[in-house]
């Protein structure tokens, strides 16, 4: 509290501590927060007489020029912390912020999760995150059903709470939270079915069904899965052309989280003519009559399949297009019938970064809202 011993100690010499304090770049919300704690419990000459802490902090904060919700905030840290803590991470003012709020009651608590941040080199944000989803984990243990496996149709996974990452990919495209396929194969799939996912990207599927304690808790079963794509992420998944077949001969669950058409153009593949990525309109349209019948072929009346996919805004011809209904209509023509339809967002907002400003602005220009829901399309074979 160097600028504070430099005043006296009374009201006055606080404020005008605080004054300058203010007026530094940063690293003073710890200092400011001794000295409102001081103001609060030291009495002090010129203090407004009042036995309400509250009605005196107003006070110094209006006298000081200080924002009275921040100054609470670096009071309730700076009582938190003590000095000797303050600087032991090299971390920013928020991280410590976070971490007390995270854990009000527990140092303990917060200091091990600075030391995590500091480790993984987390910015607040994401040491926020990470304590999201431990404490989700630790209020899942009591729970009969993981919070996971949603009762309702509205699927808002964000942020992703158990965090399955994608391994070892060359690129960061294309994958969907695993709580996606949790779902999925909690409602779709039964104890020993035969279960493919044909483009299976990362093999997030992968992942899902190795974790699957976390997601079926006391209710765990195996069943038996079988991962492709057109241009495998990893060596466990196969390499097949669903345009030429159905790459096993029987399944009975069938997960698909198709190319968004036109969003992904050139990801999964840079000028493979059959990557529905890659495809315009007309063919991307042949393409899934195609692969309805191909998964037709390896199913049996009453098996189910599920395509994920959301619509296409296309703002140069000034339409939505609506790949969903495209994809029912294939499904429907091959000889499904439509099962069940959840609604997954995308959370294209999520990074709210200058990109997404100026998609957000050119939407509301051209009058074309974005797609952020992904349809969870469930098909059962007639
Ligand atoms: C949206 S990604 C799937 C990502 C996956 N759900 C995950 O979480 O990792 C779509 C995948 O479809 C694959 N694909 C595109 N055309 C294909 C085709 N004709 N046959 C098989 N896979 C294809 C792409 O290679 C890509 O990996």
């Amino acid at each position: 509290m160097v600028a504070l011993r430099e005043q006296s100690i009374s009201w006055d010499g606080c404020i005008k501590a605080a004054i300058e304090l203010r007026n530094q770049k940063d690293g003073a919300q710890w200092e400011l927060g001794d000295i409102a704690n001081q103001v609060v419990k030291v009495p002090m000459v010129g203090r407004p007489s009042s036995t309400d802490d509250r009605v005196t902090v107003t006070a110094f904060a209006q006298q000081s020029g200080i924002d009275k919700q921040s100054l609470n905030v670096y009071m309730r840290n700076s009582a938190f912390y003590h000095p000797s803590m303050r600087g032991y991470f090299n971390l920013s003012y928020s991280h410590y912020d976070s971490a007390r709020r995270a854990y009000p009651k527990s140092l303990e608590d917060a200091m091990d999760w600075l030391e995590q941040a500091e480790k993984c080199r987390w910015s607040a944000v994401e040491m926020v995150t990470q304590i999201m989803i431990s404490k989700a984990r630790t209020a899942d243990d009591d729970l009969e059903f993981s919070s996971i496996i949603k009762p309702m149709d509205n699927w808002n996974f964000d942020p992703s709470r158990f965090q399955w990452e994608q391994q070892n990919t060359t690129n960061g495209y294309g994958y969907i939270p695993g709580e996606i396929y949790a779902n999925c194969f909690w409602y779709f799939v039964k104890p020993g079915d035969i279960a493919v996912d044909p483009m299976a990207g990362s093999g997030m599927a992968q992942q899902v069904y190795d974790d699957r304690a976390i997601w079926m808790k006391s209710y765990e079963y195996e069943f038996d899965l079988h991962l492709f794509d057109l241009s495998p992420q990893q060596e466990y998944i196969q390499q097949h052309d669903l345009l030429t077949g159905f790459p096993l001969e029987y399944a009975d669950y069938i997960f698909m989280d198709i190319p968004y058409f036109r969003i992904v153009k050139k990801q999964y593949s840079p000028d493979n003519s059959h990557d529905l990525a890659n495809m315009k309109l007309e063919g991307f349209l042949n393409a899934l009559n195609v692969i309805s019948a191909n998964c037709c072929n390896a199913q049996e009346s009453g098996g189910k399949c599920t395509i994920v996919s959301p619509n296409y805004a296309d703002w140069k011809e000034n339409r939505v297009i609506m790949i969903t209904q495209f994809v029912v209509d294939a499904f429907r023509d091959a000889g499904y019938e439509l099962y069940h339809k959840a609604y997954a967002t995308r959370r294209i907002q999520r990074h709210g970064d200058i990109q997404m400003a100026l998609q957000n602005n050119a939407a509301k220009k051209h009058r074309i809202m974005m797609p952020d829901i992904s349809e969870v399309m469930t098909f059962v074979k007639r």
